[in-house]
């Protein structure tokens, strides 16, 4: 394959000197008349615009559709309805523009990099077959000097397809250009886990086996497919929610402390934990579990089952509820068990990261009434932090009460895909999974997928609007630091 990676920018788009102005960006969706850019993308640009973090950026959507610059500008009109009207926000809606391509052409590639002014970020908000694709395209045509590349996830298929991506984008771009978006990154909660352990001393010390019997980060939904059926009937929700999201808050609640809060330090202390994560026990029978929802009502709406949703393959054996526990082999975390799930179509959203401490080493008899662990809970929305604690009651002094210490965030000054995307346009890759750390949280779920795949785990069922298929592998007690969890200790 002919590559030839020193295409130049446009001769109108630089400066004096020749080098591209930096101050002018033009951001090219591939994709754009997907429900991903309507949904996700245009809010988080919009959100970005009206909070003046992108002056100078032109929009360009591309899509095989066969749309007009007139429908497009309707599109993004109205994905931008919700955020605050400002001029940088209604420029941006009235000028862009959308081209009609294939985008596994290079050909028109060309034709839409020609198209945009300064420099470039290529955002594929496409399917991963899509994206390997117009990326192998991309790679005969090169790319101008100082683009960014934007992907969504799922990032590859399985950690034989993502490394093969990794190698195609590193023949266009350097890494620090490559951008792998996981919004959850992007959200302020997320984000605050970084203040909660590392600007005070009052939990980090404790964030050890010495003290922690299990970390449980859940992400339940009541939302069900939602027409989304092209896309998560391929995923199911271990590669659309555990492989992605779920790892990436693992990543930071469990990795070191990195000295500044920069892409590198970032990046590293979250990869090495991750390269450290396996499946508990690495028995996929007990450490995992899946479940697909049948028909149901959630919020008083008649929910169809899974199966029989438009578009959807049952013979597929797609999972809408996935559970996983995860060891991380580090001298911090050996014998701490985390816990992973989400689901659809359930009774209550539960989103939130849950550290249970272990029992008091010692409880004073003559201290009554000790009922549950304490428990640190980071919410994912509501953004609100709680810190369940044991202490001594109100009424009579001798017997424990539950308190709970609460703080909201609120949400962050920017939705997380803006958040994201800010990050994208000023050229810093922190926010981005790098690209060995999207092979290793494939490396971590493979092989509960293949055994998935081969029937090893059955595939139980859940009615919509219930709290999920009963003996959740969060449900058992934690262990204590040294001792086996009952949950792992009933099992075959
Ligand atoms: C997306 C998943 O990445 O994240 C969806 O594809 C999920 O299935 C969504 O619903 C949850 O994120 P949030 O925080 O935007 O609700």
């Amino acid at each position: 394959m002919a590559i030839q990676p020193e295409v130049r920018a446009p001769q109108s788009d630089r400066d004096e000197s020749g080098a591209v102005p930096v101050d002018e960006q033009t951001l090219l969706v591939l994709g754009a008349s997907g429900d991903l850019t309507a949904r996700l993308l245009l809010p988080g640009i919009a959100g970005l615009l009206a909070a003046g973090g992108a002056p100078g950026l032109s929009l360009v959507g591309s899509g095989t559709d066969d749309w007009d610059d007139e429908h497009w500008r309707e599109r993004v009109r109205t994905s931008f309805s919700a955020a605050d009207q400002a001029e940088d926000v209604q420029r941006v809606a009235r000028e862009t523009r959308y081209l009609r391509a294939d985008v596994t052409r290079p050909d028109d590639l060309r034709r839409l990099l020609d198209a945009c002014r300064g420099r470039v970020v290529v955002y594929f908000a496409l399917p991963p077959a899509v994206t390997a694709k117009a990326s192998g395209a991309l790679a005969e045509i090169g790319v101008p000097d100082g683009t960014r590349l934007v992907l969504e996830k799922p990032f590859g298929t399985d950690a034989a397809a993502a490394a093969r991506l990794n190698e195609l984008l590193a023949r266009l771009v350097p890494e620090d250009r490559v951008h792998r978006v996981d919004h959850f990154l992007g959200k302020s909660t997320v984000l605050n886990i970084l203040g909660l352990r590392f600007a005070n001393r009052i939990f980090e010390p404790l964030l050890s086996n010495e003290h922690v019997a299990c970390v449980d980060v859940v992400f339940d939904e009541s939302l069900g497919l939602e027409s989304r059926a092209g896309y998560y009937d391929g995923a199911g929700a271990l590669a659309d929610m555990i492989q992605s999201h779920l790892l990436q808050v693992l990543g930071l609640l469990a990795m070191e402390a990195p000295p500044t809060i920069t892409a590198l330090e970032l990046r590293d202390r979250k990869a090495q934990v991750l390269r450290a994560t396996r499946l508990w026990d690495d028995d996929v029978a007990t450490s995992s579990r899946r479940a697909r929802y049948t028909a149901g009502e959630v919020d008083g709406k008649r929910l169809p089952a899974y199966a029989d949703e438009a578009g959807v393959d049952p013979a597929r054996g797609t999972e809408t509820l996935a559970e996983v526990v995860l060891a991380v082999d580090t001298w911090r975390w050996a014998g701490v068990p985390f816990r992973l799930r989400s689901g659809k179509a359930l009774a209550a959203t539960r989103k939130e990261a849950v550290i249970t401490f272990a029992r008091p080493q010692h409880l004073p008899e003559g201290l009554l009434g000790y009922r549950r662990p304490d428990r640190l809970r980071i919410g994912f929305g509501p953004d609100r932090l709680n810190l369940d604690l044991n202490i001594n009651g109100p009424d009579d002094p001798f017997v424990i009460d539950p308190v709970t210490l609460g703080a909201d965030f609120g949400p962050g000054d920017l939705p997380p895909y803006g958040q994201v995307l800010r990050a994208v346009l000023d050229d810093d890759p922190m926010l981005s999974v790098r690209g060995d750390t999207a092979e290793e949280c494939w490396r971590i779920v493979e092989p509960v997928r293949d055994a998935w795949r081969g029937g090893g785990v059955p595939l139980l069922e859940y009615p919509a609007g219930s709290t999920g298929p009963a003996d959740s592998l969060l449900d058992g007690s934690p262990a204590r630091p040294g001792e086996v969890n009952p949950v792992f200790a009933e099992s075959p």
